[in-house]
This record gives C-alpha cells, structure tokens and sequence, in this order.
C-alpha cells in the first residue's frame, strides 16, 4: 500500500489554534503558582494511568484545555492512520521500503496468524525465535550449556553497536536487582581498542560466552570486535591448556563459546558461528527498535525466560493503550504533542530525562538513539523539506547527581529544557540512615525539584529570608520550568518494557507531526564510508592522504608524527 505524502501540521488549524492559544497564554502571563491556585482540579485533569505508570503532566506549560487542541492537532495530522500502518505493517519506512513493526515483537501468542505483513505470520515467527531463545536461555542458567573444556558459562559478553549495544545494556543495567544465577552480562561496543580490553579484563575464557548482535552483521566496529574477541578466546584457551589449538578443537570452542543475533544469517555462518546457535530477527524492526527481539538475548540469558516475557507484556500494555485511547486522554500520544508544543511553540532545543532509580543509568543514553537518530532530519517521508524545526537533543542523567552537576542551568538558565522525572515507589535495597528511610528521602529530592521548576521563588520571598538585597537577583527562581512526573510501583522488567514503549510512540507521534520517516537513519552512512577511505591515508598511503582536505591532511600529519 502507497502512503499518503505527510500533511503539513504547520497549515493545519489546529496549529493556527495552538499559536492562538499560545500567543494568549504569553499575553495574559504564563504562571503555574496562578494556575495552581486558580484550579484546586488541574493535577487531577491533567493525570493519567498507562499500564501500571501514573504520570503527571500538571506541572507543565499547558492548561487542560490545551489537551484538546493537542488531540485537534493529531487529528488534523492523521495520526490515528499512521499508527493503524504502523501496527498493520504498511511499509512506513519508504526510504528502505520496509515496514515499521516493532509492536509483533511484543504480541501474545494468541495473536498468531492475526499480523500477516508481506506474507509472514510476524508473530508466529516471533514466538518462535522466543521459544528457541528461551530454550537456549535455560540451558545456559542451568548448566547444561558448557564450554568448550566442560565449565558452565558465568560472563557473557555482548558485541555489538548502536542499538545492537544501547539497548541490552540499559535493559541488563536497569534489571540489575533481579539477577537470579549470578551471570554477568558486559558489553563491548566501540571500536575503541580499549572498550574491549576493559571489558575482557578479569574474565575466564573458559566460562565466557559471546553474543555477536549485529542486525546487518556488517558494521565495521562489531566484526572488528568479533574478529578480536575470537582470537583473544582461542589464545587464552590455548595458553590456559583448555585447548591444544588444532583447528577442530578451535572450531569447537568458536562453537561453544560465540553465538550469534542477525537478520543476516547467511554472515554469522560466513564468520564461523553455527547458525544452530543463532537468533534471527526480521528487516521490519529497527535497530534501535530492537532489545525486544533476539537483539535482547544477553537479557534472556541473565534474567531467564519468564522476565523476559514480563518484560515483553510491558512493552504490549503501552502498545494497546496507544492505539486504543483517544487522543485527548492518551497520556502518550500527549506527550509527544507537548514536546511538540515546547520544540516549536516554546523554541525549546533539548529535553531532560531524569529517572530517580540508579539502574536507569543508562536510559538517556538509550533514548539518545531511539529519538535523535529516529527525528534528527531535515526533509520529509516525500523528499520535500520540513517547515518547522524537528528533533530534541535528549539527555540526562539519573538524579540526585544531576541536582549537582547541570540542574542550575535548568533552574536559573536562560533556556527552557522540558524534563522528565521518572520514579518508583519501591526500591529493590531498602535502607534506613537511622530513622530515615533512604529511599523516602530520595523521593524527596524528586518532588523537591520537580516542585521547585514549577513555582520558583521570588524576589521577596529570598528578602523574607533576610537575604542582602545585592544578592536577592541571584537568589531568585522563575519557576516555570515544566516537568512531567511518570510515578511507578518497580522498577521491574514489565515496567522497563513500558518505559521503552512510551518513548518509541512519543517518537513516532513527534515524527508523524514533523512528516518524518522515523525509521531511516542514511544520516550515519557519509561518516562510515568516510572513515573507510581515511583508514588507508592514516598509516602510510600518501596517494591516499594527498586525496584529503587539508584539514584532515594536517590532522593525519600530526598523528603520524606523534605516534610511537
Ligand atoms: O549506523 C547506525 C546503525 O545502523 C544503527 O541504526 C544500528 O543500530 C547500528 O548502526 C548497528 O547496526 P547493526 O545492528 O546492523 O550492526
């Protein structure tokens, strides 16, 4: 099926509606104190549940009023089309004329032969790929999957790049506490020498087990690293005796000790992996749409089957709600709207995302990929050029380091820096430091923040504290400064899975209302085929480095000079 050239929302009315409504709320003064004070309602009208995630979007730059003209807008845009596509499989990625469906990854068996896109049964192949995963999965846990000198596997160690890496790391990180057989999980992504001499530090050959993800099973720094870690694997067993280096006893270790996650299963056999032991996944789910596939496999292993499958029911929650929900009530097709509205009505660059749980660590890193390679784009699905700005430069960190570290800038800097704060109710390591709770007051830091973005402190009230009036200036907080709270119970695998979901449809709604194809990324290739004519022109081709700019060229010459 032929898609429909993107609709413009900027000629839309309920645009002209928002800059109405926007251009109002500058003139008669925007002030969350006022507004709280004049509406004893506004938090509960502007709360919602998702799943089991409680999210409080009152301490934004918008009034309840504004939730209907976000829906207005997604109407106008047609986004209820795009996500019946999307979820069908039409081919929404018509750059790469793929289809977009990471929601079959996350589909109930009992979905079989409901999803057939280009004649595949997606979720039927899905749950088989699981059930193959799994079984691997439990032997693996068990013991029964030994190496090649007979010790069970304690480290697996992942390879893999951009959302071949991001995801599983984040995932292995935020799931830490769930950690049930002691199997350690790291991850090597860069071709950074270094990565992976730190990561192989410390581990027993003969209890190791790599995973080599690569959805293409052609990207440089992940065959590169795979190259290197079978040789390091085949030297270490030689050198500790648990090999005699023949090349069927090589081969055997290569077998016992690398398995492989692609859509390109035709590679893993090139490199040597048995494709008995490796784990296909289809051209319709995106790289940085993929942890929830076969891409999740150091997950499986570490966390077992049945977390994984929690996990999976997490992402699905979030998927039904999305596509059932109106739009007006649809905390996450409104928060894509309000991103919207901060990017292009408020000016706003970037946004926060501030999860108040350590494991989350590595959750803005993730985000980083799933949004900016998905929105960072300047033309639209037809080849015409956007007519407004796109794509938000996330970041962040967890809290309470952030509070040290960058919060003044969001507090008192000239910008305005939409944040999320993410938390949970319950902690995995209770703690008391005496008769406080840790955890509350960790919590505390939270709402404090949040609290203080939104109503500030004025002049006199930093007076009424009997501060020098030279430095009342400096003391004072507009306020002002929206956040979102998303509250949850755990940080558990079902709701990591819901958190991934909400901000892959938070993408998708601010790509459709930018005209984007979200699924693409050629804005990667230039840099790859770049680096793989200057690799020549580094060492000692001088043909090739008189081709460079004279920039690069001096840059080379300084290398070469410096060194030993
Ligand atoms: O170069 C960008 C990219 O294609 C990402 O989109 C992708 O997640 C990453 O490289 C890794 O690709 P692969 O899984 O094919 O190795």
């Amino acid at each position: 099926m032929a898609i429909n050239p993107p609709i413009d929302a900027t000629q839309t009315p309920a645009w002209a509606a928002l800059q109405n409504h926007f251009n109002q709320l500058q003139s008669e003064g925007i002030s969350l104190r006022d507004w709280f004070a004049a509406d004893p309602n506004r938090t509960a009208s502007l709360s919602f549940e998702a799943g089991d995630l409680h999210f409080d979007l009152s301490k934004n730059l918008i009034k309840p009023e504004t939730l209907q003209l976000f829906a207005n807008l997604a109407k106008d845009i047609k986004l209820d089309e795009r996500i019946q596509q999307q979820y069908t499989g039409v081919h929404i990625n018509n750059t790469e004329d793929r289809a977009v469906l990471h929601t079959a990854l996350r589909r109930p068996a009992s979905d079989e032969g409901k999803f057939i896109v280009d004649g595949q049964d997606t979720v039927k192949d899905v749950r088989e790929v699981l059930d193959r995963i799994y079984a691997f999965a439990n032997k693996v846990r068990s013991g029964e999957w030994k190496g090649v000198s007979g010790k069970e596997i304690k480290t697996v160690v992942n390879i893999g790049i951009g959302g071949s890496d991001l995801g599983p790391v984040m995932v292995y990180e935020a799931l830490k506490a769930y950690n049930d057989k002691g199997i350690q999980a790291r991850y090597v992504s860069n071709i950074d020498p270094n990565d992976m001499a730190e990561k192989l530090k410390g581990i027993d050959p003969e209890t190791t087990l790599f995973i080599v993800v690569s959805k293409t099973f052609t990207t440089l720094e992940t065959l590169t690293n795979a190259r290197s870690a079978r040789t390091w694997l085949l030297e270490n067993l030689k050198a500790q005796g648990a090999i005699d280096g023949s090349d069927e006893k090589n081969a055997e270790a290569v077998a016992k000790h690398f398995i492989a996650v692609s859509t390109a299963l035709d590679k893993v056999a090139e490199f040597g992996i048995d494709t008995e032991n490796a784990f296909g996944f289809w051209n319709w789910v995106g790289g940085r749409y993929s942890v929830d596939s076969a891409v999740g496999t150091s997950i499986a292993i570490v966390y077992g089957p049945e977390r994984f499958e929690d996990f999976l029911r997490g992402f699905h929650a979030i998927d039904e709600y999305f596509a059932t929900t109106p739009f007006e009530k649809n905390v996450v097709a409104l928060m894509g709207l309000m991103n919207v509205w901060y990017v292009n009505f408020f000016g706003a660059h970037s946004h926060a995302v501030l999860p108040y749980n350590q494991y989350l660590h590595r959750f803005p890193a993730y985000l980083q990929q799933l949004t900016m390679e998905s929105n960072g784009k300047s033309v639209r699905w037809d080849g015409t050029p956007v007519t407004t700005q796109t794509g938000e430069i996330f970041w962040g960190e967890p809290g309470t380091n952030g509070q040290h570290a960058f919060y003044q800038l969001i507090h008192q800097g000239t910008r305005l820096i939409p944040a999320d704060f993410i938390a949970f109710a319950n902690t995995s390591n209770a703690t008391k430091d005496g008769e406080q709770d840790v955890h509350e007051l960790f919590l505390a830091n939270f709402l404090a923040q949040t609290k203080a973005l939104a109503f500030g402190k004025t002049a006199d009230e930093v007076r009424a504290e009997g501060t020098d009036e030279a430095i009342v200036p400096a003391r004072v907080f507009t306020g002002n400064r929206p956040t979102t709270s998303i509250f949850g119970d755990t940080l558990s695998p079902f709701a990591v899975g819901e958190l991934i979901a909400l901000y892959e449809h938070i993408t998708l709604v601010e790509g459709t209302v930018w005209g984007l194809d979200s699924y693409d990324q050629w804005g990667v290739e230039l840099g790859k085929v770049l680096a793989k004519q200057i690799a020549p022109a580094i060492s000692q081709n001088d043909a090739a480095l008189a081709e460079q700019d004279q920039s690069t060229q001096a840059l080379i010459n300084f290398y070469r000079a410096h060194r030993h």
